[in-house]
Order: structure tokens, then sequence, then C-alpha cells
């Protein structure tokens, strides 16, 4: 059989990883897929580079649009990034009848309604597992590993950067600004990291993991995101001494009134293999109803094992594109058609009625009665308490008065109770800082 054609839109890093494995594993690839697989035409702002990565024979634009426009194109990878052109150019294969693959996690977390739909609309497939958590096959594994299952939650280390930053934190006691600096050196943070650290990147890939795991359309405007550039060294000293390690989870959990869709640093019980996730690597543990517990880790980004994940969807649709659309796995791994009537049945719920424990540091005068009344404020509000750490006083000021760091943990709370009960600690004037608050997952 005649090989797929494929176009690749932007040659980077993992552009050229595409290229490469492809061209390594040509044999293998197209034993598994029925038929070859080649990239016959390539565009790039920059053709130099570009030509310079596939060689001669294989035509090098610097016009998208060229790739979209020709006919013998099957499947047009999309590698550009971002919201604006790449939604304008996804849009447009799929109006011209090309399947799409993508490693677009912001644009098929904002965008993706208006993309599936689309696509549906043409009989056309949107392939993306490279958006999510890199080669590690996640979406797969939610799309149709699982698919027996009544999913319960998914908690996922699904960005490289801030997980590295956190590992580095722990390892050497430095505080978030010191790390990124150096992480940025050595090319692990981007120049401008604001989408990794402050939580954005992983709130794109875990809404499209909420989407698939429960059938509700994406909603990328409803996730609650923090990041990590508030926590310091000793909150993470202090978990370690309670037996926690800390991460930025993404989290999306099955509630009773709705689906949970967050994104903020999290104790993680030193015991569970996912807070021993260290560097740059991704893990996701997803809970199924019938599979119980599974675990999948690897490199969430890098140039060949993203290219992994985009080779995997090529094969996927070279095997299907003859397929009835009906007959394909959904976009979304459920009917289209059942996603609004589930999005009513399982709102994503606001964060003020998420329900998780706590870790709070509060510096206090270290004082007859302090411990008492914030405590007391925690019953009063029906806050049960799991463990209390008091550090050792440190003197300041002149009349030897003293502070000292008080770390409570507790039990399960709703969100919004938290949120009050903060606010009248805060008001004490025993406490002498800012409340540090830090949501707490034991994942059993
Ligand atoms: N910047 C991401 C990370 C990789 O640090 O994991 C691409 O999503």
């Amino acid at each position: 059989m005649k090989p797929i054609q494929v176009g690749l839109l932007g040659i980077g890093t993992v552009g050229s990883g595409v290229f490469n494995v492809l061209q390594r594993n040509q044999d293998e690839i197209s034993r598994r897929a029925g038929r070859g697989i080649e990239i016959t035409m390539v565009a790039d702002l920059d053709v130099a580079r570009a030509k310079a990565v596939v060689g001669d024979g294989i035509q090098v634009v610097n016009d998208a649009r060229a790739i979209i426009a020709n006919p013998d194109i099957d499947i047009v990878i999309e590698l550009i990034g971002g919201y604006g052109i790449a939604r304008a150019l996804v849009l447009e294969a799929i109006a011209a009848g090309k399947h799409v693959v993508t490693a677009n996690k912001a644009l098929l977390a904002v965008h993706g309604t208006e993309i599936f739909a689309a696509a549906s609309a043409k009989g056309v497939m949107v392939a993306f597992e490279a958006a999510v958590a890199g080669g590690i096959p996640i979406i797969k594994a939610l799309r149709e590993g699982l698919t027996a299952n009544r999913i319960q939650w998914i908690a996922g280390i699904i960005n490289g950067t801030t997980n590295f930053i956190l590992s580095e934190m722990r390892d050497k006691g430095l505080d978030f600004d010191v790390v990124l600096k150096e992480a940025q050196r050595l090319g692990y943070a981007e120049a401008d990291p604001t989408f990794d650290i402050e939580g954005v990147d992983a709130a794109h890939k875990v809404t499209l993991m909420s989407a698939i795991a429960f059938g509700i359309p994406v909603q990328f405007d409803k996730a609650y995101v923090e990041g990590i550039t508030k926590l310091g060294a000793a909150d993470i000293r202090y978990a370690e001494q309670l037996g926690y390690r800390i991460k930025l989870l993404g989290i999306t959990k099955r509630a009773e009134k709705g689906v949970e869709l967050r994104v903020h640093p999290s104790l993680v019980p030193t015991k569970r293999l996912i807070a021993n996730v260290e560097g740059a690597m991704n893990a996701v543990v997803v809970q199924g109803d019938a599979v119980g517990t599974t675990l999948y880790y690897g490199k969430g980004a890098g140039s060949e094992p993203t290219a992994s994940a985009v080779i995997a969807d090529l094969v996927d649709i070279a095997r299907l594109h003859t397929a009835d659309p009906e007959h394909r796995v959904p976009h979304l791994a459920f009917q289209p058609q059942t996603l609004s009537d589930a999005m009513d049945a399982l709102p994503v719920l606001p964060m003020s009625e998420v329900v998780t424990s706590y870790y709070l540091r509060l510096r206090v005068a270290d004082q007859a009665g302090v411990l008492a009344k914030v405590t007391g404020l925690l019953a009063e509000a029906g806050v049960s308490i799991d463990a209390v750490l008091q550090r050792e006083a440190d003197e300041v000021g002149g009349e030897g008065s003293t502070q000292t760091d008080l770390i409570i943990l507790t039990h399960d709370t709703r969100e919004g109770t938290m949120d009050a009960v903060i606010a009248q600690m805060q008001a004490l004037p025993t406490v002498l800082a800012p409340i540090t608050r830090i949501r707490k997952e034991e994942l059993n």
C-alpha cells in the first residue's frame, strides 16, 4: 500500500525528533502500521534549519498553508504551539480534510471543544498523545486501556520544569528564586518560565485528562491554578520531617457533586511511589474502580520522548483512517453527543467546594495560650487536626521576645471552611506573618 503522507508544521526540537525516529525505525513502524508513514513536506519559518534536519528530497516551505493546500498530504502534524496561528492552521487543516496530530496542550485545553467539533463534522481525527506527559502513553491508557473503569481520580506530576525545581530545592535546601535561576542556566527552565512555574502548563494537561477520564468537555477556564513560586525551603523541610514531599500535582477527582480540577503544590506521603519521582521526570497515578491504582512514569518532554507519542498517533491514524468515523475511538474517549449532558451532571466544582487536607505554617509569638487559640478556632470550625509540629523558638527583637513556627496538618476539610478559619487565625495579634497553606493529598 502507498505510504501515508505527512506534512510537518514546525521542525524544532520535537519535529526533528519525529523526523529522526521515523527514519530510524521506519521498518518496524510500517510493519506495525500496515503501511509506510512518510514525512513528505515540512513548513518552518527557518527554512535553512529545516533543510539541515531533513536533507534533500523532502520539500521544505516557509508557508504552512502550502502543506494544508497539498491534496497528497493525509496527516498534518502541528508542532508550532500556542493559541494563535496554531489554532487557525489546525482548523484549516481539518476543513481541508486532513487528520491532525498535535502536541499543543494549550490549544486543546482552551479551544478543544471547537476543534473536536470541527473534526467530528469533517470525519477526521485529531490526535494528541504528545500533549500530556510527553512520552508517557497516558492518553492511550485513559481512552482505551482503562475503558472498563469508572475513573475516580487522577493525580500527576505533569510538568518537568517545576518537578526539577522542587527536587533541587529539597536536595540543596535552597529557595525557589535561586533554583529557578540555576534551572534557567542549565536549560531546564525557559527564559520566560511563567506557564511552567505558575502551573498553567500542568493545568492545560490535567484539563485534557479530566475530559477523557470523566467524559466532560475540556474546561480549562474552570481549573484552579496555583504554581510553586511562593514555596520556601522551610516548608519543604518541615514537610520532610512530617513524612511528606511537596510536588506540583495536577489533580482531577470525581466528587459527590461534580468534578475537582486543580493544580497546586501538594504534600504527598514520602512512601508513595509518585512522591519519589524526581528531576524533570513525569508520573501520573490513575485510580479506577475496577483496576485500582495504576502508575505511569517517564519523560514528559524532550525531542525523542515526545516524538514517540507523536508517531504513536501517526500509526493509529494510518490504521484507522479508512474506518468509518463512528468506529474510531472518540476524541475525548466518550461519544461526543454525551458530553454536554455529562457536563450538567458533573460540573467542575469551584475551589471552595473541594475537599482535601492541609498543611498550615503559622509564624507566631511564642507565648502561653497561642496554640490553644489557634486550635480552638480550628475546633470551632469543625476542622480536625492530624498532627502538630512546633519548632524551637527563635529569639528576635531586643527584649528577648521570641517567635516560632507552628505547623499543623489537618484531616479532610472543605476549602471554603478552611479559607474562613485561616482568615480568623490570621487576625489573631499573635500570628505574626501571612499563614502558609499547602494542600495535602494522601493518594490512597
Ligand atoms: N514545559 C513542559 C515541562 C514540557 O516542563 O514539563 C512541555 O509541556
